[in-house]
């Protein structure tokens, strides 16, 4: 391997321990602990585990989570109740409603029923359209950690060719807007892009989230480009013996540390960034709820 790996994980690690130098600063000097609500309907095991591991991370940088579970057949009104709840109780400055939710309940309409404010997630329609026009914004998690990966490696992104792979509204478009703001040349691949060795092959940055185990390999990546790898997919490991499995990205690691420069990888790469960057935005959106100033570094 030549790359050089991005430790996602020491950096999720620096970031949180920032956040929590933030939070105690917020209490010495104004008494403000940041609350963040995370809302799961059902018992889907992925978001169970998910939602534990927030709520414990969430403490440990010194904020207050606040955990409502519901039962899967709660009703959409039911659910609303508790978003109003929650978007007037000052104790809360962030809301995440996870997702998926169950069948009978309309994602979007839940999603901006929060107030934007506290839209840590930044999925409301507001915080989209805000991130769009290069206006303040909450901007979601996962692309937020991307970039500050990315700036962390490079300094100025200016001027790169960055191929997102991928055009979902939770990473690939605001990834794309993430890096157009920040001076990127930027081209969105998907799945009916022709020729789609060629278009990897010109970029400096490769974002890879599609959700497709090792789909991106080596050879389409130009020699010495930043890839990072968004991709968490379970495959069978038969190696590890009958009915195991493990985590691979989007990118096919072994081939591609060949030849770029630098390399993110799986697990350990993009995913500890994601719940870092959730709390990193519920302590943004305090410190806009009570007109101070925003911690460095920790926004887009
Ligand atoms: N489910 C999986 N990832 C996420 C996320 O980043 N936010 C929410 N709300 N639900 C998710």
């Amino acid at each position: 391997m030549t790359a050089t790996l991005i430790d996602g994980k020491a950096f999720a690690a620096s970031v949180r321990e920032k956040v929590a130098v933030h939070v105690a600063r917020l209490k010495d000097e104004h008494g403000i602990t940041p609350g963040l609500a995370v809302v799961l309907v059902g018992e889907d095991p992925a978001s169970q585990v998910y939602v534990r591991s927030k709520g414990k991370m969430t403490n440990e940088v010194g904020m207050n989570s606040y955990e409502h579970k519901l039962a899967a057949d709660t009703s959409e009104s039911d659910l609303l109740d508790l978003i109003a709840k929650l978007n007037a109780d000052s104790n809360v400055n962030g809301i995440l409603v996870q997702l998926p939710l169950p069948d009978h309940l309309n994602e979007d309409l839940v999603i901006n029923a929060i107030d934007p404010a506290k839209d840590v997630d930044g999925f409301h329609i507001s915080n989209v359209g805000l991130l769009g026009t290069g206006q303040k914004a909450m901007v979601p998690c996962t692309p937020l950690g991307c970039l500050m990966m990315l700036r962390e490696h490079h300094g100025s992104l200016s001027g790169l060719n960055a191929v997102v792979i991928g055009r979902s509204n939770i990473v690939g478009k605001p990834m794309a807007n993430l890096l157009l703001g920040d001076s990127c040349t930027v081209t969105i691949a998907h799945s009916r892009t022709k020729d789609l060795p060629d278009v990897v092959r010109s970029a400096d940055i490769v974002v890879a989230a599609v959700g497709r185990p090792e789909m991106v390999p080596g050879s389409w990546i130009k020699e010495g480009a930043t890839v990072i790898d968004v991709g968490i997919n379970r495959v069978p490991a038969p190696e590890k013996g009958e009915g195991k499995t493990r985590l691979v990205g989007d990118v096919d690691f072994a081939s591609a540390a060949e030849v770029a420069g630098a390399i993110t990888p799986v697990p350990g790469g993009v995913g500890p960034m994601t719940i870092a960057c959730l709390l990193a935005n519920t302590l943004t959106a305090t410190c806009r709820a009570h007109d101070l100033a925003e911690p460095e570094g920790l926004t887009a």
